[in-house]
């Protein structure tokens, strides 16, 4: 049991934790599930790139999956095998791709034709051959929130099917480009199985057809999306995804890359909250808190929901209803809208849960507001693992140039 009121005491609040403890058994359920094939799991870190969260699943032996160099230089920095990471997103700078290659790091994922020619041009003015994916577009709903679905034709992400074919041709034909890996990403927060499986049938076919052209793919990659319980949803078990991804690769020998962020962190965090006051406009109950939407935008940005806990209260039906709102000059500021809490009082500790995914990687100054300090437990000690914005290192890149 985490004992929050004494963390909250400890480090002061708003405060995000981090269970590692749970972060390593979500790793090595899911490397338990891929466990008869090859595979590396290559972890999101757009869903949480504190370093310590990549050191502490690179130390389970976990690659990392990137979309900007800065990303590249976090796995690194965290100290993460060049030959673990892979590099994603539509639209990657030159300069982008020529440090990932002189990084030399596992694969360089191409999102569009136009990409091949400038990773080919970076590749031959470094006198390389580049390794390279393709991220194949499916045309596949996968029925989640339509901003986190990316496996459309409307989506901007991948290529289609026609269009892969002849990249990989392209490429096969070309000195400086190596086409050894394939990928597909249909959406996020998944829990429905057969949009992955279709996706995945019709990647492994396109990898069949390749072969015959003697293109070798030796990496399959199943990108990310694994979707979690933030309330009553049921997620996919990793034990069906993988065997519903095997039942797609007969007759290939490929490792499977997969790149769960939200599955590995989303349920270690908790951000730390306290009530500063509550006040009713007419009939309207808020509760107002000392963190606000650019701490955690989620609920503001996509009607996220994340539960809502008090610490030393217990709510009841008799409880009236309330929106848990922070300082922000925005009536979008706002964490949970209409739920039960019993009255609280100046200091009373909240809990917002689920909060370890995309909530402090999303996180900004916006009201020149400080980012939150963030926090690891590991077999029952806590630690800090990054401070708490000061005044002074918000204004540290601006105030030499006061005139
Ligand atoms: N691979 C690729 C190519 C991706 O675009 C993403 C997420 C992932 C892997 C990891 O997906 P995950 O396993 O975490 O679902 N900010 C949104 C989520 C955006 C996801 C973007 N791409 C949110 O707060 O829900």
């Amino acid at each position: 049991m985490i004992n929050f009121q004494a963390l909250s005491d400890k480090y002061d609040t708003p405060l995000y934790l981090y269970d590692f403890d749970h972060i390593k058994a979500q790793y090595e359920r899911l490397k338990e599930a891929f466990k008869a094939k090859k595979s590396l799991i290559c972890y999101a870190i757009k869903a949480n790139s504190n370093l310590s969260v990549i050191k502490h699943l690179g130390d389970l032996g976990a690659g990392c999956d990137c979309v900007s160099i800065g990303e590249v230089n976090r796995a690194l920095y965290a100290g993460v095998k060049n030959y673990k990471i892979i590099f994603s997103g539509v639209g990657k700078r030159d300069e982008e791709i020529k440090e990932a290659l002189e990084k030399d790091i596992l694969l360089i994922n191409l999102e569009s034709e136009a990409e091949l020619y400038r990773v080919e041009l970076q590749a031959k003015s470094l006198d390389k051959k580049a390794r390279i994916s393709i991220r194949v577009n499916p045309n596949i709903d996968p029925k989640t929130h339509p901003y986190i679905s990316t496996g459309l034709h409307e989506n901007k992400f991948g290529v289609d099917i026609d269009s892969a074919k002849r990249m990989y041709i392209k490429a096969k034909n070309s000195p400086y480009l190596d086409p050894i890996g394939i990928h597909f990403h249909i959406g996020s927060q998944l829990t429905k199985l057969s949009p992955i499986k279709e996706a995945s049938k019709l990647v492994s076919d396109l990898v069949r057809s390749l072969k015959v052209l003697n293109i070798d793919i030796k990496f399959f990659d199943i990108g990310g999306g694994l979707g979690v319980c933030y309330d009553d949803e049921k997620p996919i078990d990793p034990y069906d995804y993988a065997q519903a991804v095997f039942s797609t690769l007969s007759g290939l020998d490929v490792t499977i890359l997969c790149e769960p962020g939200r599955f590995l962190s989303a349920n270690s965090g908790y951000f730390l909250t306290k009530v500063l006051y509550e006040k009713t406009n007419g009939d309207k109950r808020f509760v107002i808190v000392d963190a606000g939407m650019n701490d955690l935008i989620r609920p503001s940005l996509y009607d996220a929901y994340h539960k809502v806990e008090i610490i030393g209260k217990d709510t009841t039906d008799e409880d009236t209803k309330c929106d848990v709102v922070g300082p922000v000059c925005e009536s979008g500021d706002f964490f949970a809208k209409n739920i039960k809490l019993p009255k609280t009082d100046h200091d009373d500790l909240l809990i917002i849960k689920s909060a370890g995914a995309y909530c402090f990687t999303m996180s900004s100054n916006y009201n020149t507001r400080g980012r939150a300090a963030e926090v690891a437990i590991e077999e029952g000690n806590d630690r800090l693992i990054r401070k708490r914005e000061s005044f002074e290192d918000m204004i540290a890149l601006e105030k030499d140039f006061l005139k």
